[in-house]
This record gives structure tokens, sequence and C-alpha cells, in this order.
């Protein structure tokens, strides 16, 4: 795992986007993993500014992304599938049958877990998957205890969480109880992890994840056992970070960074 400081929310999504974008450039038909919230909003305002402005192209690109509400129809303004349309879908060059999110309003959950399990894999596996952070330590809908090994399938949201997205829904009773999310052995299988975490409210979770011991009661821990994975936060979000100075001298001195300083 490494950590790359960046001065601010701004920075740190651009940094993000980057990434992702030479990703794209190296290789036109990468498998993009993809994530919802608050955070990744500056993400995908970046990519749709690249797609404009720098001819990033994404014709080729495939994406899956991590999670959706149970019980949410596509058409439900307060889905991820409506965030994703909104966000990145509607304003770039994607092929739509080449995004995926799992069917929150599927009949058999177990079914749909599988059958999102399967897709991923005929379309040869995530290259690069874009994660966020809760509250909770979860990565995609994770929550507490989830197993490490676990893979697409229905999950209980915490109470934290829930609270977490009620301004979204106008009110806690209103949010899903539960998300159908891709599992932490799901993510792990992805061959590049790019985790995003801003803002102050997130700097004890993200010292916890990063520094702290592999738990499934903060699944984001299981990236410390990834090959390749980086963790992108802006100054107030590594504020309670042990290692600073070695993630800030990395980003400074390392040859792979030198092209986004
Ligand atoms: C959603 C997802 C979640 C969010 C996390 C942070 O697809 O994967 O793990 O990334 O809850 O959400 P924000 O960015 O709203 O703080």
């Amino acid at each position: 795992m490494e950590v790359l400081i960046q001065p601010d929310v701004d920075r740190a999504a651009l940094l993000v986007a980057r990434i992702i974008a030479a990703e794209i450039r190296a290789s036109p038909k990468t498998v993009l993993g993809l994530a919802t919230g608050a955070t990744m909003e500056r993400v995908y305002r970046q990519l749709v500014r690249m797609h404009r402005e720098e001819k990033l192209d994404f014709s080729r690109c495939t994406t899956f992304n991590l999670d959706e509400y149970v019980g949410l129809a596509h058409d439900d303004p307060n889905s991820y599938h409506a965030y994703m349309r909104l966000h990145l879908f509607s304003q770039v060059n994607l092929n739509p049958s080449r995004t995926h999110l799992p069917d929150g309003a599927a009949r058999d959950h177990l079914e749909e877990g599988w059958r999102y399990e399967k897709l991923i894999r005929e379309a040869g596996g995530i290259d690069l998957q874009l994660l966020g952070i809760g509250q909770t330590g979860h990565i995609g809908f994770n929550e507490p205890l989830s197993a490490l090994r676990s893979r697409t399938r229905e999950k209980a949201l915490t109470p934290t969480t829930i609270k977490q997205n009620a301004a979204n829904f106008g009110g806690e009773d209103k949010v899903p109880r539960r998300a159908i999310t891709m599992g932490v052995g799901t993510i792990m299988d992805s061959r590049r992890c790019v985790l995003l975490a801003t803002g102050a409210g997130k700097a004890d979770i993200i010292a916890k994840a990063v520094e702290g011991p592999i738990t499934s009661m903060i699944t984001a821990s299981a990236l410390q056992w990834h090959p390749r994975c980086t963790v992108v936060v802006d100054e107030e979000a590594a504020a309670k970070l042990q290692g600073q100075d070695y993630y800030r001298w990395i980003f400074a001195n390392e040859p792979e960074w030198e092209a986004y300083r």
C-alpha cells in the first residue's frame, strides 16, 4: 500500500482522475471498478472535463460499480444507477452495454450476486477499482464483520452508514436498510485499487484502515494485503496518520509520481 497526501480535496480528486485517465490511455479496454458517494463526485467531474477537453476516450472501457441499494429500481433518483448516469455515464462516451451495477430490484439477491460475479469474470476481472471509505471503514458496503473473502452479496447497512447517507434520501427512515455489494474478496481480486478519502471526518478511520491491524471490523484495512493499492488523501484526512513524513517523501521523490506532481 502507498499513501499519497495532497494539499486539498480538489488536488486529491484530480490526482485520482489522472491515475484513472493514465490507465485508460495505456489500455483503452480497461475494466474499471467504480464507486459512488459524495467524495467521488469531484473525480467524475474531472474525468468528464478530461473527456471534453483532453479527448479522454471511454468508448472501449467496461465498468462495474461496487454496490446498489436493495429495493431501488434503476430509475429511482436515489439509486446508484441514477447517480452514475448523472455524474458520469451521460457525460462521457462509455458504451451503455458495458456499464454494470448490481440490480437492487432483483428478486433473488443471492442469484444476483452470482450473476454479477460471473459478469466480472467474463470481462476478464477488474483492472482498476476506485474506492471510497465510509465512517465504519467500509469499502463498497462491506460493513464491519464482512468476511475478508466475501463475494458480491446482500449486506445489512449499519446505523452509522444509514445516518451518513440520510441527507440524500431526506431522512434516516427513508434510507434502504440493505444493499447488494461486491465482497471484500471481489475487491481484492482487482489488479489495482485506488482509494480516495478527503476531509477531517475521514481522518480517524483512514488512520485505522491504513496503519492499524487488518480486521474485518474495518474492511478497508484488508487493502493492506493488496499487492497494488494506492490511497489518496487530502491534508485533512491525512491528519492522524503516523507515517505522514514518509508518505510525503514518496510522492515528492518516487519517479512513478513525477508526472503527477
Ligand atoms: C459507495 C461506496 C461507499 C462510499 C463510502 C464513502 O459506492 O462504495 O463505500 O465510497 O460510503 O462515501 P462518501 O464519499 O459519501 O463519504
